[in-house]
């Protein structure tokens, strides 16, 4: 007979979110939008990324936050990737709301502005992008798509990858910050060359 291959696994029923249950590895950028007062609001998000080869970015949010609706009404955001040592910032921009309805902790947080749209960007994130909303694809249970084109992208020097230099050392000198879900982070500085197979094309 063949051992179960399953016998000795954890099972995790999945009429819950299995996703709390192991660790997994997710970016983790600050998006940007524009409120209806004018105010600027940023908001940490991990489930989000490119959203395939071309110059489409998409990120998972829910109707009850404000960056969906500002993102909605504004069909525009902005996209932060913060560095390591500004992962205390990224978690600040998550801080519930006063009883007027702001976001305090915001007012502490340095930005620059962004070029193309009315809003900002967490100053000093190594990558900076200005999306233009796409679209918003909903009912994904609570969750919604939130999808935008990039029209202004700008990477930080000692970020950007160059033809005269290793990408290894490009990382080790400038490390970026991982979102290891649920609530742990990292700083990735030692990488290695993916073993591609031979021939391989996109
Ligand atoms: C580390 C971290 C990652 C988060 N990732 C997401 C995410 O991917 N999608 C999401 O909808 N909310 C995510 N959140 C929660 C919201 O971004 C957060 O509640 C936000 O402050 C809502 O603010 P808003 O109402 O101004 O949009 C995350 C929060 C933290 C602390």
């Amino acid at each position: 007979m063949t051992e179960d291959p399953y016998a000795e696994l954890v099972p995790l029923g999945t009429h819950h979110p299995i996703w709390d249950r192991f660790f997994w590895v997710a970016p983790l950028v600050v998006i940007g939008t524009r409120e209806v007062n004018g105010d600027f609001d940023l908001a940490p998000k991990h489930m989000a990324g490119p959203l395939g080869w071309q110059n489409y970015f998409s990120f998972v949010c829910t109707p009850k936050h404000a960056t969906y609706r500002n993102a909605q009404r504004e069909k525009a955001f902005t996209v932060s990737y913060p560095r390591p040592d500004q992962v205390v910032m990224a978690g600040l921009a998550a801080s519930p709301r006063c009883d007027d309805g702001s976001k305090a902790t915001l007012k502490s947080l340095p930005t620059i502005p962004a070029r193309l749209f009315e809003g900002v960007l967490l100053r000093d994130s190594y990558v900076y992008l200005e999306c233009q909303l796409d679209r918003i694809v909903d009912d994904f249970g609570v969750n919604s798509l939130v999808v935008g084109k990039v029209l202004a992208a700008h990477v930080h020097p000692d970020a950007a990858r160059r033809e005269d230099r290793d990408d290894q050392d490009v990382v080790r000198d400038c490390p970026v910050l991982a979102y290891l879900s649920p609530h742990r982070f990292a700083a990735v500085r030692d990488t290695h060359s993916f073993p591609l197979p031979e021939g391989f094309s996109r």
